[in-house]
């Protein structure tokens, strides 16, 4: 299973391109995506049932926080390889390696710029040194494993014969994955694939590692240039689940891997993802996050299989491959089924969840049933989507400092609209009401009372998660303090309720944001 110290694809199979997911580290670093260690561990189990080869756990030495994130996912998630990211400095590696010591395939993937733009204004350090700087650090690594990547950051707007020295040196050091970032998504296609067809010519022990490219999505890009690469040589794919990550994001892991499986009649490589995992691994990343795909996102947006035009529609009743490419089921899109309504039982609670995917405890199960009736009475019927809701909502929440017990609200063209809220705040027990111009605006103004924290609103949207107008509503928050972000969701049939869930959501991730950023490094040394 290992890519590490074999030739392109490794284990002699040099049509497998290997899929590294870097969503916990190049994507989590990115505003609005950061993620609580539970909910970390959540994303890297499902990318395990996914199938990816190697997950970056993040960057150790940043932060407490991703440093005990990176060493828990180390040591439960144990099929595919962990990374752990560290600039080339000792203490950076020491740290983390120190994180991934107990994984079952530890990698650690370190990095240094190699562009003249780089070293002239930001490292301050000549070509030289950074060639002895990365070799010295290459070969540190190797003292703790033979799995050890390196990345000359700015690949793409670097000199290619300084690369190919360096790549060169770092090879020799003991590197067995290279790694060519377009770090600021600066590269075209024939460019990208230009650049690894200089590197397979031009160095000459290239082929005792596996090439890697990691591609950022600035020019919209980024998944052509990852075949490009590919197409000269390169079996590994650095790329993040709905493709986020810095500024415009990386490589789109669904995009990719559905490319190289719908078109293996021109490529002819292949993944060990299971794409029927593909679709909900998307949606536990909107569900942790609370930030949505765009509907028209390709794989995994809501009209992705969505079929509008007469024609159109008129072609796939005829026969399917008139209009479709792949199917639905094949990325794990079902049919939106009813499922369930209030009279459904536990165990037909059990066995749906069961074919969703999650299989729960006892006292899990039952935490979700009481919710499932309670919203089973709202609401006729219940559909997959809303039993995904309810288990982000019950099972997959960190310990809260803030919980709404209560809201009672009054609006309507004749009053002044107030909200009464009555709130647990570390367990003790608050109430206090709130005006605003509209309901909504009264049941912030309450909870704000009631906690009184101090953030900006960035964003506040409402979404409906199936039709009709007994749809659960799912309320996204979007609070802001000192230059970082949070995301809260919350859901329910009434908005309102959701609206102050989601609120408090919000305000008990900048609480864990505010502690764990005691002592935290900046993400943006990277
Ligand atoms: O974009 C980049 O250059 C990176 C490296 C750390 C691989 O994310
Ligand atoms: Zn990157």
């Amino acid at each position: 299973m290992s890519v590490s110290g074999k030739k392109k694809g490794g284990e002699g199979d040099t049509n497998k391109v290997y899929i590294f997911d870097t969503t916990l580290r190049d994507g989590e670093q990115s505003p609005g995506f950061s993620m609580n260690l539970d909910e970390k561990l959540r994303m890297a189990r499902q990318l395990e049932l996914l199938g990816v080869d190697v997950i970056e756990a993040g960057f150790p030495v940043a932060s407490e926080g991703d440093f005990n994130a990176v060493r828990e996912i180390a040591r439960t998630v144990k099929k595919p390889q962990i990374a752990a990211l560290a600039r080339a400095d000792f203490n950076d590696i020491d740290r983390a390696w120190e994180a991934i010591a107990d994984a079952a395939h530890p990698r650690l993937h370190t990095f240094m710029s190699s562009s003249d733009i780089h070293l002239k204004y930001q490292l301050k350090k000549s070509r030289r040194q950074v060639l002895k700087e990365a070799t010295a650090a290459v070969a540190h690594a190797r003292q703790y494993t033979d799995n050890v990547e390196f990345s000359p950051m700015d690949a793409t707007r670097s000199d290619w014969d300084y690369l190919v020295e360096l790549i060169q040196s770092v090879i020799e050091a003991g590197a067995t994955t290279v790694n060519i970032p377009d770090t600021v998504g600066y590269a075209m296609p024939d460019e990208m694939g230009g650049l690894i067809g200089y590197l397979f010519e031009k160095v000459p022990n290239i082929n005792d590692a596996v090439v890697s490219v990691h591609c950022h999505n600035d020019l919209g890009v980024a998944v052509a240039n990852s075949i490009a690469g590919i197409k000269r040589g390169a079996r590994q794919v650095e790329c993040a689940v709905n493709g986020i990550g810095e500024r415009a994001g990386n490589t789109s892991l669904e995009e990719i891997v559905m490319a190289l499986e719908t078109r293996k009649d021109i490529f002819g490589f292949h993944t060990g993802i299971n794409t029927r995992h593909l679709y909900r691994t998307s949606r536990l990343l909107t569900d942790i996050t609370g930030i949505p795909v765009q509907p028209n996102k390709a794989i995994v947006g809501a009209n992705a299989f969505a079929h509008e035009s007469g024609i159109h529609q008129d072609g796939l009743i005829k026969e399917k491959i008139t209009y479709e490419i792949m199917t639905p089921e094949s990325v794990g899109f079902t049919e939106t089924h009813i499922v369930l309504g209030k009279h459904s039982g536990r165990h037909a609670v059990k066995e749906r969840l069961k074919k969703m995917g999650y299989n729960l405890k006892d006292d899990e199960l039952n935490k979700v049933f009481a919710r499932f009736k309670e919203v089973a009475d709202l609401k006729k019927e219940i559909f997959d989507e809303d039993l995904e809701e309810i288990i982000s909502d019950i099972i997959f929440r960190e310990p809260d400092k803030y919980k709404l017990l209560y809201l009672n609200v009054v609006s309507g063209n004749a009053a002044v609209p107030m909200a009464a809220v009555r709130m647990e705040v570390d367990g003790e027990v608050k109430q206090d009401a709130g005006f605003g111009v509209g309901p909504v605006d009264a049941t912030f103004a309450a909870i704000k009372k009631i906690t009184g924290t101090h953030h900006s609103l960035i964003k506040y949207a409402v979404n409906a998660i199936t039709g009709g107008t007994d749809a659960q509503g799912v309320v996204t928050v979007q609070l802001g303090f000192n230059g970082r972000s949070v995301i809260g969701r919350g859901s329910d049939p009434d908005v309102l309720v959701a609206t102050a869930k989601a609120y408090i959501h919000a305000l008990n991730r900048l609480e864990s944001l505010k502690n764990q950023n005691a002592g935290d490094a900046d993400h943006s040394s990277l």
